[in-house]
Parts: C-alpha cells; structure tokens; sequence
C-alpha cells in the first residue's frame, strides 16, 4: 500500500455513514404477531430497523431460512415465539429453538457470530417486552457492525468481489479454480 493510500484511508472512513443495521424478525401468527399487536395498540415505540416475517408457528422455520436471511443482507436476525408450554402447535417454540441454537452454532464456525441471532418468547398481551426485544437486538447489531456477507457490503470502500479476489486480474481466477470453483488439476 502507498504513503498516499494509507493517507485516504482514515478520510474514507470517517465519511463512511453511520450504520444502521438491518433486521429481520420471524414471529408466530399468535403470540408473537399479538405482542406486536399490543404494542401498536399501546402505541410502544421500538426501532424501525426491523423486517418482520410471519410464521404459522416458530416451530415452522427451518434453518436454512435463517441462513438465507443473513445471505439477503441482514445484520441480525431473531424469532419471537409463544412462552414455553403454550405453543399453539405444543411444542412448535421448543423446535423453533433447537433450529435457533443449531444455526447459532452455524454461524460461530463461519465467523460470522451467533450472537447475531437470538429468540425470545412472550405472551400476546407483552407489548413492552415485543419492543424490547427489538431494541435489544438494534442495540447489539450496532455494537456487532455490519453483517460480513452482506451483499455489497464494503469496509473500506471495495465491493465484496474486490476482497474476494484482491489482486487477482480478469480471467485468471477462472483459470485457477476452474467450474463451480474447484481448483484445476
Ligand atoms: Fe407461537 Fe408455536 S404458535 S410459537
């Protein structure tokens, strides 16, 4: 890197706009649509960062939509399920948990973080605790930064495949790795 490189860098950052992160929340057509319900109804104020997601039950979601919603682009990502014991679908929340702590452990190998995605159970009538878990998960996401693998996510100006493959010019990565990446004989 360059004297005049390494000059710019500091600028470029400080212009850099402050980051808001983006969030997508899944939350259960009964508990957890009715706490949000609540809220509105209270008129609770919590963060507009937030991407909500209806579920038929917690136990619904799979894995990979969790992994998806982090390749679309959000910083974070949470479920909201009834409280333990009362799942509509008995025991929906308890699977919609284990696929939570599953791809929490996904995302610790990856390096992206689990503490990027959580869960949280609440009661219809808990409109307080809907908007606190949003305000928690904003307040997390902030300290975290920007999710990685964010489409176009660039910590120092350069699009994503310009630190994928750095200096490498056109055409030779392909000669290198050849189809679907693998690397040639
Ligand atoms: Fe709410 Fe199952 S119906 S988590």
């Amino acid at each position: 890197m360059s004297g005049d490189q390494v000059s710019a860098l500091p600028e470029k950052l400080h212009s850099a706009e402050p980051f808001e992160p983006h969030i997508t929340a899944f939350y259960c057509v009964y508990c957890g649509y009715m706490a949000a319900d609540t809220a509105g109804a209270l008129n609770i104020q919590y963060p507009a960062n937030i991407k909500f997601v209806r579920l038929p039950c917690t136990g619904k979601t799979d894995i990979r939509y969790l992994m998806e919603a982090f390749e679309q682009g959000a910083d974070g990502v949470y479920q909201v399920g009834c409280p333990i014991g009362n799942c509509h679908h008995v025991r929906g929340n308890e699977r919609g948990l284990a696929r939570v702590r599953r791809a929490k452990k996904i995302l610790d190998e990856i390096g992206l973080g689990g503490e990027r995605l959580e869960m949280f159970f609440m009661s219809g009538s808990q409109g307080h605790t809907f908007a606190m878990a949003a305000q928690t998960m904003v307040e997390r996401i902030r300290k975290l930064g920007p999710n990685p693998i964010k489409p176009g996510y660039a910590p120092h100006g350069e699009g994503v495949e310009d630190l994928v493959l750095g200096d490498v010019e056109d055409g030779e990565a392909d000669e290198e790795y050849g189809f679907r990446g693998r690397q040639a004989q």
